[in-house]
């Protein structure tokens, strides 16, 4: 079905309808996904993503609901790194850190570029020296909603200069539309994960998931709330997999990036959201498919750069189906 527009205070709001009703909107604002609408056990619209009624509640957002993040997903000790023997110093939101991109791309207007059926392609340039960041980078991102109920997102960017890009979607899934996350069921295909500091910055080790609490090869409920840590996929499929037994939605989750963030929103404030719903904390989780965090500053890491030219392309796919 065609993709409808709709005015968002003074930005956009896109709807991807599928042919049974179930849909996706996205705002121009961040690029955010504003809500996934799809049907539960007893075929009754479930909107499985936290977000906001208005663009000033997006640009109040602390929390990157649904947001588009770059340029640099999760963190970047002491907001610098060095690339091609140049010292860069990016900006600093997280202490002496920087986190997602620093002011970065989540509360910026895209603009459309194109409009399908079934799809959508935003676009933003950030100029060279963005946020410290070298060379100006163009990005599309475009989302996808299926007949059978599976969001794609596809990142494409090129850059004039070397630099790093590292480019996620931060969405809270809560697949009960309503009440916590901490009885959902959840799957990580992930045999490692990335030990860190105290401020949350990876020591650098990469540790086996054996005899820990992150240990997620088997699906299990959530339980702890205080989940924040960057999971090293092993590569098999699905990279994850989340299940509500309440509504009996579940998510699985496929990407191309090596690693993901699996935070289950133990930081988030106690706010007003879409349809006067109170949102605190573990209300949603999110699942952000990425490089691994502070990458430009451990050449052991995979890397993050993009060369002056070339392309950078990535994609992640949720598809939702009752379990
Ligand atoms: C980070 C959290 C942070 C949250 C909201 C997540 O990606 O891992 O530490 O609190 O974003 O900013």
């Amino acid at each position: 079905m065609p993709v409808t527009k709709s005015t968002f205070g003074e930005y956009e709001l896109y709807t991807i309808k599928n042919s049974s009703g179930a849909y996706v909107r996205i705002a121009s604002l961040g690029a955010a996904v504003q809500s996934i609408v799809v049907p539960n056990r007893n075929g009754v619209p479930t909107d499985v993503v936290l977000g906001y009624d208005t663009p000033g509640e997006y640009l109040r957002n602390d929390g990157y609901f649904g947001a588009f993040v770059g340029r640099y997903a999760n963190r970047i000790s002491n907001a610098s790194f060095v690339l091609n023997g140049r010292e860069y110093k990016i900006s600093a939101n997280e202490g002496k850190n920087t986190l997602h991109g620093g002011n970065g791309l989540s509360k910026r207007r895209f603009t459309e570029i194109a409009v399908g059926e079934n799809a959508l392609t935003l676009g933003i340039s950030d100029p060279d020296g963005g946020d410290g960041f070298p060379g100006k980078v163009d990005v599309r991102v475009t989302y996808e909603f299926s007949e059978d109920n599976e969001l794609s997102i596809s990142y494409e960017a090129t850059s004039d200069a070397d630099t790093y890009l590292n480019l996620t979607n931060h969405s809270y899934f809560n697949l009960s539309g309503r009440g916590d996350i901490l009885d959902h069921e959840l799957l990580i295909n992930a045999d490692g994960y990335l030990p860190v500091d105290e401020e949350l910055i990876p020591t650098g080790e990469v540790c086996s998931v054996s005899d820990t609490k992150s240990d997620f090869r088997k699906m299990r409920k959530i339980e702890n709330g205080f989940y924040d840590h960057c999971f090293v996929l092993s590569g098999s499929e699905p990279c994850a997999r989340l299940v509500s037994k309440e509504s009996g939605i579940a998510m699985t989750l496929a990407t191309d990036m090596p690693a993901v963030q699996f935070y289950a929103g133990g930081a988030t404030g106690l706010r007003l959201g879409k349809g006067g719903a109170v949102y605190g904390k573990n209300s949603g989780l999110c699942l952000e498919t990425q490089y691994y965090p502070d990458s430009p500053n451990h050449p052991e890491f995979p890397s993050a750069l993009l060369r002056a030219g070339e392309k950078y392309y990535s994609k992640t796919s949720y598809k939702f189906s009752i379990c």
